[in-house]
């Protein structure tokens, strides 16, 4: 609840600087649902916030959209209240928070939704990255995890969800934060990091920078872009 809130007020403060990439994510949602042959229900994982979701045209492609995730805040609360065919999940992509809050870091591989075969499209909406930030601060401050157990647990994470994309035999389309970048006040790169835990996505796709903390929004001298990538087809193993 805390990362969703601290999130949101970031989209308020940096709405214009966020537009462009919240621009791209949707144009590939809708380069991804132009592409499927059947068009009952379009599943989106990580799609709490809303902000990135293109949904009225969705609606208007697909029977039902069902937008997945840990919480929702009220836009996606309202939005289901108006909309019957839109169906809220609060859905643990992981499959494995239960656990995990017990201090046992064997994750379950999900399977949620494989064998339902209403399901045409599945996105997976800029939640990659998130996987594995709340329970590796949990674990560290609870169970003493150690910097070497985080990086590990975050990269089966990172894995585990994108064996669980390519189970899907309907097509999926990733949208994932792959690098952090600190910038200068010139603009200069100062500082990359995996965002994925050095876990490597597969070739293909598009990127773009998500400029999400402008000058100004950290401190007057840096700021921070998020490579994403996009795949409108994400390639199956
Ligand atoms: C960066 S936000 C995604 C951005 C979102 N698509 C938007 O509206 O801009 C990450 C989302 O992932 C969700 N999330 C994090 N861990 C999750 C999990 N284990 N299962 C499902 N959703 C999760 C968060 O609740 C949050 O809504």
């Amino acid at each position: 609840m805390r990362e969703c809130v601290g999130i949101e007020s970031r989209y308020r403060r940096n709405r214009k600087a966020w537009e462009p990439h919240l621009e791209q994510s949707r144009n590939l949602m809708l380069d991804a649902a132009g592409r499927c042959a059947e068009r009952d229900s379009v599943l989106i994982f990580g799609a709490g916030l809303l902000h990135d979701i293109p949904l009225a045209d969705l609606l208007g492609m697909f029977r039902r959209v069902i937008l997945a995730d840990l919480l929702f805040m009220a836009p996606a609360r309202q939005a289901a209240q108006r909309e019957e065919r839109i169906e809220l999940v609060t859905l643990d992509v992981t499959a494995s928070l239960p656990s995990l809050a017990e201090g046992n870091i064997t994750l379950t591989q999900p399977t949620a939704y494989l064998d339902d075969p209403s399901i045409s499209l599945v996105i997976s909406a800029s939640v990659l990255s998130q996987l594995f930030v709340v329970p590796n601060a949990y674990l560290e401050s609870s169970f003493g995890q150690s910097d070497a157990e985080s990086e590990a647990l975050g990269q089966a994470l990172v894995r585990s969800h994108l064996a669980y994309l390519g189970a899907f035999e309907c097509p999926v389309a990733l949208i994932a934060d792959e690098a952090h970048i600190i910038r200068d006040r010139t603009g200069a790169e100062t500082a990359t990091a995996s965002a994925l835990q050095d876990v490597p996505l597969p070739p293909g796709g598009r990127s773009w920078d998500w400029d999400i903390c402008p000058l100004g929004e950290i401190d007057r001298d840096h700021s921070v872009v998020h490579r994403v990538r996009g795949y409108a087809g994400f390639p199956k193993p």
